[in-house]
């Protein structure tokens, strides 16, 4: 193919298999725990069965009597670890809770980890710990007392400026229509399949750790910063990750433990955290709560929207995700007036999940705005249509916003026409049937990026960065943008991801890996085609065709072409490149730039609901989505299903049960913790709406890995009104909620 041909009109990219699909399958692929390492030494974790107080005694002497028994560490000896500071900008630490004591922050605070010539040994050594504490009353979430509220604004960087436009409360006070609602989503955790595992080998003063990151720059720098040495003395090696969801973006304590360990017993030593810790040592969505105000004239043009956030954190951390930055965007509402507060607990510190800011936050609003179209007796599409705008109500452009086209592709495929707006009119037999819809928004974050890239005289391609493939299909856009540019077939093309030897790469979080690495991977591309096709007199560019390879080798005398080349955003300064060597991401777009860059779409859903026994269904679930340039239409659609998926999931079935007497988390397992499973999920249809934008970045691309998730839980929770007349405004929407 030509790589100087344009874009087809769609702007679709082919849909290419996926470059990893063969080894995951053949099991060739290894995962953080599948790397064969000689004499390693096994490590458990012992973890606080309280919430809050101290540790009063440990006695160890049992566990260390158990044959096979190397060590057990504690508070009393890992004093030698220094500390990563708390950042939230993915690197840095999940928390500023580090040590192993003696003082207990959390249930489930790491308290101890014992280490063994087998697992089954050391498992065994961490029961026989004996710890004593002095336990305190702890404070679970909100309501709860002994918490304290502070004003996120006032705590974290992430909080300060958030949108406000004119007078809110004036504009609510003086509409004809008002609306006043509050919302609230529960406590989540990730739930990766693939567990938390570290494991460390030192070799001549230098660490190698294997773990599944989303971040290997940033984990290399948090390690070392941790032990009190030099960067290049460490290495992170994470070249498949099997899901992650935010939960690996970070450095967590465990890491630590375990790199520290290896070095004192001057041995490889291997940590599998068990799925009931999991629940404790990472990170988890907080709970939210959501006061909503809206006025409206009676033809639906909003003037006023107020939405006041509450999310829980830990005591020392504030962890915010702030998600009216977002809210605050979507339509144009005239006037607006945004704050967060937050919930300090005895919890350990949360984190990113899926959408971290958007999921809760436009819950919350697209919920309201489906009130308020019952309240206007309007249809919920044409309140959107009626406030969709390309200016934001602070003034802020659009780079481009293709809402209303996703809203009417997707209306038209769901057959949205046939809904009857009165709440309990379709029925099908036994079941009352129930439409609903919303938006989806997901800002575009685009990062700086490095990348390597090599053209053997046979026109073989490889491309080596530091991204990671979290079973995105980064490794596949990545290769596919090589081969289009470089005019190779994808077979020739090689990939290597996950490594912090490779050229720095951005966090894999905020969906920005496709726009931010897909850019570096064209810059580094033209730089080849410009030593194999130098810019002629007449032509005055380098677009001729690749095609003569071979004979360009010869013409050059050289047996590979490598080009090594840095991609940086729009706001990156100067040293943004060393920062990110450094293990300091930078992520631009979203709300921050000149113009507002997000990608859009609208979802439709039909849920049925039991007349007797109030069982839900989702028997159908359509969405439409813009997202910029689609690099590969199959990648795409597996990434926005899946966000369609877990959206059905928080809207009908996750939720971690906190016991509040002990702060402490109550289904910490798979089998009690609700996940959807096939028969859950049945009809799901994916609409990539064409749109074009290369404001957003060179390549034009979006990126779209959270912007299925998003919008699916009020889309649910608007459907279950119009089945039943019920409005539930705290998910997950269980059966019991709808015993009316
Ligand atoms: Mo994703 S929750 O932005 O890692």
């Amino acid at each position: 193919m030509n790589r100087a041909a344009p874009a087809p009109l769609d702007n679709m990219g082919r849909p290419e298999p996926r470059l990893d699909g063969r080894a995951k399958v053949t099991g060739e692929a290894r995962y953080g725990s599948d790397f064969i390492v000689s004499d390693v030494a096994h490590a458990f974790l012992i973890t606080s069965p309280i919430a809050k107080g101290r540790i009063a005694s440990i006695d160890t002497s049992l566990a260390k009597r158990l044959p096979g028994v190397i060590e057990v560490f504690t508070y009393e000896n890992t004093k030698g670890l220094k500390e990563v500071p708390f950042s939230t900008g993915g690197g840095g630490a999940t928390q500023s809770m580090q040590s192993m004591g003696p003082e207990i922050h959390h249930d489930g605070q790491i308290v101890g980890m014992a280490v063994a010539d087998t697992y089954e040994a050391a498992q065994e050594a961490a029961s026989l710990v004996k710890i004593d504490y002095d336990v305190e009353k702890p404070s679970a979430t909100f309501g709860s007392p002994g918490v304290t509220q502070e004003d996120a604004s006032k705590a974290s960087e992430r909080a300060k400026g958030l949108p406000q436009a004119g007078d809110a409360d004036a504009a609510i006070a003086a509409a004809p229509v008002k609306l006043e609602a509050e919302y609230g989503t529960p406590t989540e955790h990730h739930n990766p399949i693939e567990l938390f595992t570290t494991t460390a080998v030192w070799r001549d003063g230098e660490v190698t750790v294997y773990e599944p990151s989303q971040f290997v720059y940033g984990q290399k720098h948090s390690v070392a910063q941790k032990l009190g040495i030099a960067g290049d003395r460490v290495r992170i090696v994470s070249p498949y990750v099997g899901g992650a969801f935010g939960s690996k973006a970070q450095f967590s304590p465990r890491t630590g433990f375990v790199v520290y360990a290896a070095k004192v017993l001057n041995r490889p030593v291997k940590l599998v955290v068990t799925r009931d810790q999991g629940f404790t040592v990472q990170t988890y969505r907080a709970e939210t709560r959501h006061k909503i105000r809206f006025g409206a004239e009676q033809d639906g043009s909003i003037k006023g929207f107020s939405h006041e956030g509450f999310e829980v954190t830990s005591r020392p951390d504030p962890y915010t995700v702030a998600g009216v930055e977002d809210s605050a965007r979507v339509y144009n509402y005239g006037t607006v007036k945004t704050h967060v507060t937050l919930v300090h607990a005895d919890r350990n510190t949360p984190g990113f999940m899926r959408a971290p800011p958007v999921v809760p936050y436009i819950y919350a609003l697209e919920s309201a705005m489906d009130e308020l179209a019952v309240k206007l007796g309007m249809d919920p599409v044409e309140l959107r249509r009626k406030n969709d705008s390309m200016k934001d109500t602070t003034g802020k452009e659009w780079s481009s916003r293709s809402l209303m086209k996703c809203y009417d592709e997707a209306a038209s495929a769901f057959g949205w026409s046939k809904r009857e707006a009165k709440p309990g009119a379709m029925r099908d037999g036994d079941w009352l049937v129930g439409f609903g819809c919303a938006s989806a928004i997901y800002p575009t974050h685009i990062g700086a990026s490095a990348v390597r890239v090599r053209l053997e005289s046979d026109g073989r391609v490889r491309v080596q960065l530091a991204a990671h493939d979290l079973g995105t299909g980064a490794y596949t856009v990545i290769g596919q943008m090589a081969a289009e540019k470089l005019g190779v077939p994808m077979v020739h093309v090689s990939v290597e991801l996950g490594d912090s030897t490779f050229p720095a790469a951005p966090v894999a979080g905020g969906s920005n890996t496709t726009a931010s690495c897909c850019n570096a991977v064209m810059k580094a591309c033209d730089a080849i085609l410009a030593k194999l096709n130098p810019p002629t007199a007449t032509t005055g560019s380098n677009t001729g065709a690749a095609r003569d390879i071979e004979q360009a080798f010869e013409r050059l005398g050289v047996g590979v072409i490598e080009e090594y080349a840095e991609y940086l955003p729009p706001g990156a300064k100067p040293d943004t490149m060393a920062h990110l060597y450094h293990g300091k991401p930078f992520l631009s777009g979203g709300s921050k730039g000149e113009k507002l860059m997000y990608a859009l779409g609208a979802e439709f859903v039909e849920v049925r609901v039991h007349r007797q026994t109030r069982e839900i269904r989702v028997p159908r679930i359509v969405g439409a989505f813009a997202a910029g340039h689609i690099m590969n239409t199959r990648t795409a659609r597996s990434q926005l299903m899946g966000g369609m998926i877990w959206g059905i999931s928080s809207a009908l079935h996750e939720e971690t049960e906190i016991d509040k007497r002990n702060a402490r988390y109550i289904n910490d397992n798979l089998a009690d913790y609700l996940v959807p499973v096939n028969a859950d999920i049945r009809d799901l249809q994916v609409i990539l709406v064409p749109e074009r934008d290369t404001f957003v970045n060179p390549a034009g691309i979006k990126g779209l890995g959270e912007l299925g998730n998003v919008g699916t839980a009020a889309a649910v929770a608007n459907a279950v009104y119009n089945a039943t007349g019920i409005r539930v405004r705290q998910l997950p929407i269980r059966l019991e909620k709808l015993m009316a």
